[in-house]
């Protein structure tokens, strides 16, 4: 039986999460507001302005329209300045083996990402040929808990809802992943990832037996 595996990126396929760091730490401390890993944390899977917006509320500032649309530019740029020297060696354990085995079983492949800079990503790690529909926020309008962008990459899979998995590392992203009614698989931990279906470290804990049954569901 053909399923649809929806994939996000950040923190499930690359560990970005360390560029978004180094960019909005100098962003924040430009602003003379501290920023922590804990904080850059909490912004996993959060919308770029979003994270913009809790970062000024954490500092305590305000900003006028321009302003914020002038750091978030800057922000932007610095991450990609970051992430140029991305390549394959980037790619995190174990992904490409499961997707190989997807792609072998002619299983349905999507990302369902929130970042505007995920297939720029995915051409630096060479893996966007392996993906039959990219849904990311270039063209999603409602941000992760809600289901659109798992939604809309199950449309373009033409696969129902009930029949895809997501693998997810953030809260909001299993949560938007339950709300589509697809099953959940989170990447991280069973603690902070509770209400996913299924949790795993991360993709060397996935077996193929694992993968083989979610097929056969
Ligand atoms: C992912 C990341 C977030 C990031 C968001 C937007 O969800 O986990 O940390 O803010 O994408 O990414 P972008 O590349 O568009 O700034
Ligand atoms: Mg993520």
């Amino acid at each position: 039986m053909k399923k649809g595996f929806i994939f996000d990126l950040d923190g499930v396929i690359v560990d970005t999460a360390k560029y978004h760091f180094l960019a909005w730490k100098k962003l924040a401390n430009g602003l003379g507001i501290d920023f922590t890993s804990e904080q850059n944390e909490q912004l996993k899977g959060v919308s770029r302005v979003r994270s913009l917006e809790k970062i000024l509320s954490w500092g305590n500032k305000t900003l006028s329209p321009e302003e914020f649309s002038e750091l978030m530019a800057k922000k932007n740029d610095d991450y990609l300045s970051y992430i140029a020297q991305m390549d394959d060696s980037e790619i995190l354990p174990d992904v490409p083996k499961i997707l190989h085995y997807l792609i072998d079983n002619e299983q349905g492949i999507a990302l369902g990402s929130a970042s505007k800079n995920a297939r720029a990503i995915l051409e630096k790690v060479h893996l966007i040929e392996k993906f039959q529909a990219i849904v990311d926020g270039t063209n999603v309008s409602k941000a992760k808990p809600d289901p659109e962008v798992f939604l809309n990459a199950a449309t373009e899979l033409e696969i129902q809802p009930k029949d895809c998995v997501v693998f997810e590392d953030s809260v909001a992203g299993v949560q938007a992943a339950n709300a589509a009614n697809m099953i959940s698989i989170g990447i991280g931990s069973k603690e902070v990832l509770h209400e996913a279906d299924y949790v795993f470290n991360d993709f060397t804990e996935i077996s193929i037996e694992f993968i083989e049954d979610i097929i056969k569901k």
